[in-house]
């Protein structure tokens, strides 16, 4: 495996990414990680990312020489090349201003590094960077330079480290995925063998492993595709010994919980213990508009019911969640512990209430791997492509406050959007399609009778991540078909409107 060691930059995880991609396992470190830790985890190769410091500025991250005494291959990136530069005897100079963009690499010397790149004179690299490497260390040469950077890579050959000032893990440079590849097969001469199949092994047997042979774990399970992967991963590590627990809180979609649950007691022989808890929840949602005030109440609530079913199983010792890479924000974690964890996939201030210990089978993954996995694991096309659903649910889409009966008229109006999405390609080829229910009433007229009722929006988006978005163009005709439906089908709505903003400034969901 190949460990990637991230000192910040913004695109670390693209490194993972292209590595996982040729066939090599790889993790993501932060730089933080002590040197022992690092060594445990045997990996046949290091990849240094870049980072956001100036390697002489104060508090910068620092190399351990003992990283480099491990006598793996080493690839450094933009930072990650400085720090090599500093740490073994080079010289590294502060910029005056940043390079930004694309630049013009000319290979000076051959090396296993550039093996089967194109004869060119120069190719386009991608730059960003403020300081650059004005000498390199002894015992390393100069092998490649840009018009703005003479020493734009460089290498040891003897002992195979390399370094390179661009990002060859991004999509500009242009032979950056051949560059990559040469690190990972030629220098540090890796098989490529790796396949999600071996992710699910290695992955149940540290689970195994970090459970024991009698630990009790629980997981909240919603049917979505991270807490479902994380589970079934589990279950094939340790069992019985795994308690899912799926509340119904009264915010789930039409037939949500009829689906989820008929479909994983029909192929999996899992624990699985369904809680109602709609009245619950409703009860304590009475009254209550605010949408912070909402979020809070579904937490709070959801905790209450997790934990009271959670300690009626003996000695449960340890809590699953689903948390994926992209959640766990450890790319800053060296200015200060700011793992961040979306709410949604923590079951907020359980595992302290209950000191349990967390297991995060997926942590190491990408949405996109997710679903290979679950391709994998035989789950089915509605749970691997099922469109994300926030944990507060239909909460925060019927606007303003939350009765029994605004609830059941957004439920059939969404299952309208959701039939029509998916009659169509565009369920897949959309991130996000859903209804909301406004807490606005308008006039309409229907057959000779004057009609005052709900209005419904229609949200329909395209992301890659939720980060950002903009709305679909989905083609006028389905538009149509969804509200001559709603409006026909739904008792209690007689208008439909498009949401037609993008994020920023809008977000995806209305609270
Ligand atoms: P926003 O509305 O912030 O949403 O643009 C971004 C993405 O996150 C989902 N979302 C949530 N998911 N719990 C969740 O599990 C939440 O509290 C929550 N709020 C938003 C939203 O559906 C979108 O995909």
């Amino acid at each position: 495996k190949v460990v990637i060691i991230d000192y910040g930059s913004q695109v670390t995880q693209l490194i993972a990414r292209r590595v996982r991609e040729a066939g090599v396992y790889s993790e993501i470190h932060p730089c933080t990680t002590p040197l022992e830790q690092l060594r445990a985890l045997k990996p046949n190769a290091l990849i240094l990312s870049g980072g956001p410091c100036s390697v002489s500025e104060d508090g910068a991250p620092q190399l351990d020489p003992g990283l480099v005494e491990l006598g793996l291959p080493i690839l450094g990136i933009c930072y990650g090349m400085q720090l090599l530069a500093k740490e073994l005897g080079g010289q590294v100079e502060r910029a005056k201003e940043r390079e930004y963009g694309r630049a013009h690499l000319a290979i000076a010397t051959a090396c296993p590094l550039w093996e089967g790149l194109p004869e060119a004179p120069t190719q386009t690299v991608w730059m960003s960077h403020g300081d650059h490497v004005l000498a390199p260390p002894p015992g390393f040469e100069v092998i490649a330079s840009t018009e703005k950077v003479h020493v734009a890579a460089m290498a040891d050959l003897g002992r195979s480290i390399y370094a390179v000032q661009f990002h060859p893990e991004v999509a500009h440079t242009e032979h950056g995925e051949q560059i990559l590849h040469n690190f990972l097969f030629k220098v540090a001469k890796l098989k490529g063998k790796w396949t999600m199949g071996s992710f699910i092994e290695t992955c149940v047997a540290e689970m195994q492993a970090k459970i024991g042979e009698t630990g009790q774990v629980v997981c909240g399970l919603s049917g979505g595709i991270d807490s479902t992967v994380a589970a079934l991963l589990l279950h094939r590590a340790i069992g019985k010994r795994l308690h899912c627990i799926f509340v119904d809180n009264g915010l789930l979609r039409a037939g949500e919980r009829e689906e989820v649950i008929g479909f994983l007691t029909a192929h999996f022989d899992l624990n699985l213990h369904t809680v109602d808890a709609q009245d619950l929840f409703l009860g304590k949602l009475a009254g209550v508009t605010d949408p912070e005030q909402k979020r809070k109440i579904i937490g709070y609530t959801f905790i209450e019911v997790f934990e009271r079913e959670a300690k009626a199983i003996s000695n449960v010792e340890f809590l699953a969640q689903g948390t994926l890479y992209p959640d766990v924000i450890e790319s800053v974690s060296f200015r200060g512990p700011s793992a961040v964890i979306k709410s949604h996939h923590n079951v907020g201030g359980l595992p302290d209430r209950m000191q349990l210990k967390l297991v995060e089978p997926l942590r190491e993954l990408f949405k996109d791997e997710v679903r290979k996995v679950a391709a994998q694991l035989g789950l089915p096309d509605f749970i691997i492509w099922r469109h994300p659903f926030p944990g507060p649910g239909l909460a925060i889409r019927v606007i303003g406050e939350i009765t029994a009966e605004r609830l059941e008229i957004l439920r059939q109006a969404d299952a309208i959007v959701q039939q029509e999405l998916h009659a169509s390609d565009w369920y897949r080829k959309m991130w996000q399609g859903f209804a909301v229910l406004l807490p606005v009433k308008s006039v309409g007229v229907m057959g000779d009778d004057r009609t005052y009722e709900h209005v419904c929006a229609l949200r329909l988006v395209e992301s890659v991540d939720a980060m950002t978005a903009d709305w679909a163009r989905v083609p006028p005709e389905i538009l149509a078909r969804m509200s001559n439906r709603i409006i026909n089908e739904v008792k209690g709505v007689n208008r439909v409107v498009l949401d037609i903003s993008s994020k920023p400034p809008a977000t995806i969901e209305w609270e």
